[in-house]
């Protein structure tokens, strides 16, 4: 049993709060309660807003400098803990803790380059129509701004919200995954002692139903950010329509990997590879269907089955473990249903297919299927989990066609030498995140983000610091 039940997990105003109904936590490894934290009312989330009010009306007049002076000391803190919040992230979601700690990095790189960013928000000013008059254009932060995070990358989906959200002057309420909110108090606790003012960064541990009612319903919060399904974006979406707040939304994929007869056979493999079987293939960005020209189909395939019959499935705690246990029931049996279904519909089960049951209940072993098609389940719809469905199509236009030919838009893969190819391809993709020779694209200094029903706005980059900023144009008469 650890600490935070001391604590609650819930931070307002600069200090813990434990009130609520309480939740247990568990590491779905092994199944075993590893800490708890309670999910408090609604009168707490409505006092997060409050404080948050509050503190908005300080940070977002400090200057840059100062801004970017936290957020460079809780940098630095993170990196100083890294190897204890990534212990965090593997024990509450089961990521290989390899894998946790490149996401500790990873997470921390946001509050870095954001740190720096924070001194580059620049208005602009426009030349007048009238010699008596001056235009200019301001840049002031949004607001209070609710952030909604995703138990997927527990320490980074947070900073890659709050460290722009910050940078820009707005003060933030985190309601962080309910499946992982440990990771999220110890990020929490080391915004604390970097000394950012009360009321700047709130953490409320929350039903997520109720959380988003008393956001919605509150007028000084003026901004929405989530991660997570398309499903959930949608009815954000539509509720934060009532007040018209801004929304940035980082929502399902169903990630297209195209292999071209001309690939290099090694990059596309280990390119894959890590595209798929990252995190055990739970990640937003993850290939969920292959495209693999006739050409090349019967080695990449060959090689690609080698490759991942090396991969090791076990706790993430053990140094050996590739994949790590799925987060929970509902995950396991979409993976399950997926399968099933595609071999219902004749697809071939190269290897994998089944649950890894001694090494506990949730761990499903790295799956490659062929002969898949069209119609089935894991070539229409995300499956988030270690299966890989390998198609063999004949031709360029055949793979933009299949790729492009789904609602969500979020990553795109393809592999192939030709730069003429590439171009193409890279211009015919209708995603918002595109990896050529690459399955592993995202990085701070980027925008991440989709298109179509994969979501709205973009994570990273200046552009990530510009969705938390209001554009003000101010006309002046001399
Ligand atoms: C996600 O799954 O949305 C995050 C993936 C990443 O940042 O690479």
């Amino acid at each position: 049993m650890q600490v935070t039940e001391k604590q609650g997990g819930t931070y307002v105003n600069g200090a813990w709060r434990n009130i609520g109904s309480r939740q247990e936590v568990k590491n779905p490894a092994t199944g075993e309660v590893i800490d708890h934290i309670s999910f408090v009312p609604k009168e707490t989330v409505q006092e997060a807003i409050d404080g948050a009010h509050d503190a908005f009306q300080n940070w977002s007049k400090t200057t840059s400098s100062e801004r970017a002076k936290r957020l460079r000391t809780w940098y630095q803190l993170i990196m100083q803990h890294r190897r204890e919040i990534a212990e965090q992230i593997t024990l509450e979601m089961g990521k290989p803790f390899k894998e946790a700690k490149g996401e500790v990095i990873y997470g921390a790189s946001f509050i870095e380059w954001y740190a720096e960013e924070a001194k580059r928000i620049y208005g602009e000013t426009i030349p007048a129509s009238h010699p008596d008059k001056r235009l200019m254009v301001l840049k002031q932060p949004v607001g209070v701004v609710a952030a909604i995070t995703p138990w997927n990358f527990p320490a980074a989906m947070i900073t890659r919200k709050i460290a722009p959200a910050l940078a820009a002057g707005c003060t933030v309420v985190i309601k962080p995954s309910e499946e992982t909110p440990l990771t999220a108090i110890k990020l929490v606790e080391l915004a604390h002692e970097a000394g950012f003012p009360p009321g700047v960064i709130q953490l409320v541990q929350s039903e997520p139903a109720a959380f988003s009612e008393v956001c919605m319903q509150d007028q000084r919060v003026r901004k929405i950010t989530f991660t997570g399904s398309t499903e959930v974006g949608r009815h954000l979406m539509r509720q934060s329509a009532d007040q018209v707040k801004k929304v940035s939304l980082e929502l399902g994929g169903h990630a297209p990997i195209i292999v071209l007869d001309d690939a290099d056979i090694d990059k596309a493999v280990q390119g894959v590879i890590a595209s798929k079987y990252r995190n055990a293939g739970q990640t937003c960005v993850c290939g969920n269907r292959i495209y693999v020209q006739e050409g090349i189909y019967d080695a990449f395939v060959a090689r690609f089955v080698e490759q991942v019959q090396t991969l090791k499935v076990g706790d993430g705690m053990d140094e050996n473990t590739d994949l790590g246990p799925l987060i929970n029931v509902q995950a396991y049996e979409k993976v399950e249903r997926h399968v099933q279904d595609a071999l219902n519909k004749g697809a071939n089960l190269v290897c994998g297919g089944q649950g890894v049951q001694e090494k506990g209940v949730y761990f499903y072993e790295p799956t490659v299927l062929t002969d898949v098609t069209a119609d089935m389940q894991v070539m229409q719809e995300e499956t988030f989990g270690p299966v890989a469905p390998v198609q063999k199509i004949k031709s360029e236009e055949e793979a933009i066609q299949r790729a492009n030919q789904t609602n969500y838009g979020l990553a795109a893969y393809f592999f192939t030498e030709s730069m003429s190819k590439g171009t193409r391809l890279m211009e015919a993709l209708e995603y918002g995140i595109v990896g050529w020779n690459d399955g592993v694209p995202a990085v701070a200094q980027a925008p991440f983000g989709g298109w179509k029903e994969s979501g709205l706005e973009r994570e990273g980059g200046h552009q990530g610091l510009e969705s938390f900023l209001e554009t003000k144009y101010v006309s002046v008469q001399l």
